[in-house]
């Protein structure tokens, strides 16, 4: 299975998924591209390290939102991806770029969703005083981190902890779940009822 991954940042889950295809741990999943919205962040250097293409597609300057993402697909439609893995990748993509790929676009969010969507998952979880948040893989939909619940995986809040150490805490099952959904997606067949979706090995 071809997977394009859509990237803004530092990388670290798409880190973890090179990390896992090259330990053989990505199931038939194989990264085919990493494409970014914005130049020269690290997980750019991360996926040239790794020997996979890349190409960058600036969301600022674009006419508008359909603009961009015909610009996404456009760079991903030279490799054939068949799912499409949202590594830390900020943007909001509309049903114009999801009807491209229905139910093979998959996010990852630092909290367990429906709790905490949105920007600093870690940081409202931490003040709201929750004693277990996580991390969750879910499919896209057209709002935002409100698509079916693939995978989960709880992660405690302790009373010493500050942002920075929730954070790490909650990053070390996110870089351990998305590998694994994906291998599983790669080799077993997506189920769904209206909002209940998991995968058939
Ligand atoms: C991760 O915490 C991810 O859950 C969230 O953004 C952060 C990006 O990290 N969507 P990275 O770019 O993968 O290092």
């Amino acid at each position: 299975m071809r997977v394009g991954v859509l990237v803004s940042g530092s990388g670290r889950n798409l880190q973890a998924l090179l990390d896992a295809e090259a330990a053989g741990r990505l199931g038939r999943a194989r990264i085919a591209v990493v494409v970014s919205n914005q130049p020269g962040v690290l997980a750019l250097e991360r996926a040239a390290r790794a020997e996979k293409p890349t190409a960058v597609v600036p969301h600022r300057g674009q006419p508008s939102r359909q603009a961009f993402e015909d610009a996404l697909l456009a760079a991903l439609a030279p490799h054939g991806v068949e799912l499409v893995v949202l590594a830390g990748f900020m943007r909001i993509l509309t049903g114009h770029f999801l009807g491209r790929f229905p139910d093979r676009v998959v996010n990852i969010h630092p909290a367990l969703l429906p709790s905490f969507p949105g920007v600093d998952a870690q940081g409202q979880a931490l003040a709201h005083g929750v004693k277990i948040t996580g991390c969750t893989v879910h499919l896209v939909d057209e709002g935002t981190d409100t698509g079916p619940i693939l995978a989960q995986a709880a992660v405690p809040v302790l009373p010493e902890d500050d942002h920075g150490a929730l954070a790490r805490r909650i990053l070390a099952e996110e870089l351990r779940l998305l590998p694994a959904v994906v291998a599983e997606l790669s080799q077993g067949r997506l189920v769904r009822e209206g909002r209940r979706a998991w995968i058939r090995p």
